[in-house]
Order: structure tokens, then C-alpha cells, then sequence
């Protein structure tokens, strides 16, 4: 496929996360809820996690953000559903490195609909919109193991 049309291909990804958010909403009330912004723009997100035995059992967001946050939250919740934390985090890890422009082995991980949100690495400006989420999932989970 030419960079064009995987350009074109990773554009309808996230449009398509952004108009059809997968996982928006709330948890019941004993779900972790994770409030995070972002100072660059003021928008903010909260992430809800249900998390029993070490595994995340659901994840939902709600918020006001652009495109790629947006789009972010929902691949996140969708990518870290059914994982154990020690997997989600390690997707984030992963995340936060393909934001920095490294390279992914992509043997190690199936990023899914992720990969879509690969182009953000050249747009300095928006790789805090694209991480967000994923930040707020870390804290979470940070919470949870204390
Ligand atoms: Fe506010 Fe992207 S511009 S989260």
C-alpha cells in the first residue's frame, strides 16, 4: 500500500473512533474514575476502569477533546479490555515510545487501531492529545496497586 493510501486508511481509523466512539460513558460507582486534562488546550477526559483480580475488566470514557484524543480514548479502552494490568500498561509503554517516533516491533505487540494514531509522532503539538487517555489509564492503574 502507498503512504498515500495508508495515510487516507489511518485518517478514516480515527475519524471513525471519533464519530463512533467505542466504550463512551460511565462505570458504576465502584469503578476507578481518572479526571485528567490537558494543559495545552483545557480539554479533559475521565477515563472509568473496572479493575478485579489484576485484570481490567472494563474501561469507558467521557469527555470533551479533539479528533485524536477522542479517538484515543476509544482505541485505548478498546485495546486494554480483558488484559491483565500488567499488558495495558505495557501497551502504553509501547504507545508512549511509537509517540516518540520509535520503531515498534510489531511481533511483540497487535496494535490494532492504534497503529492508525502512528502519523501523531510528527506533530509535536498534539502527541499530549494522543496520550492523554492513555496517561489517565497509568494513573488508574497506578492508584489500584497501592
Ligand atoms: Fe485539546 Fe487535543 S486539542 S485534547
Amino acid at each position: 500500500m502507498s503512504f498515500n493510501n495508508l495515510d487516507t486508511l489511518y485518517r478514516q481509523v480515527i475519524m471513525d473512533h471519533y464519530k463512533n466512539p467505542r466504550n463512551r460513558g460511565a462505570l458504576s460507582d465502584e469503578s476507578l474514575t481518572i479526571d485528567m486534562n490537558n494543559p495545552t488546550c483545557g480539554d479533559r477526559i475521565q477515563i472509568h476502569l473496572q479493575v478485579n483480580n489484576g485484570k481490567v475488566e472494563d474501561a469507558k470514557f467521557e469527555g470533551e477533546g479533539c479528533s485524536i484524543s477522542l479517538s484515543s480514548a476509544s482505541m485505548m479502552t478498546q485495546a486494554i479490555k480483558g488484559k491483565n494490568i500488567d499488558e495495558a500498561l505495557k501497551m502504553s509503554k509501547i504507545f508512549s515510545d511509537m509517540m516518540l517516533g520509535e520503531e515498534i516491533d510489531e511481533d511483540e505487540i497487535d496494535l490494532g487501531d492504534i497503529e492508525a494514531l502512528q502519523g501523531v509522532s510528527k506533530f509535536p503539538a498534539r502527541i499530549k492529545c494522543a496520550t492523554l487517555a492513555w496517561k489517565a489509564m497509568e494513573k488508574g492503574i497506578d492508584e489500584k496497586k497501592k
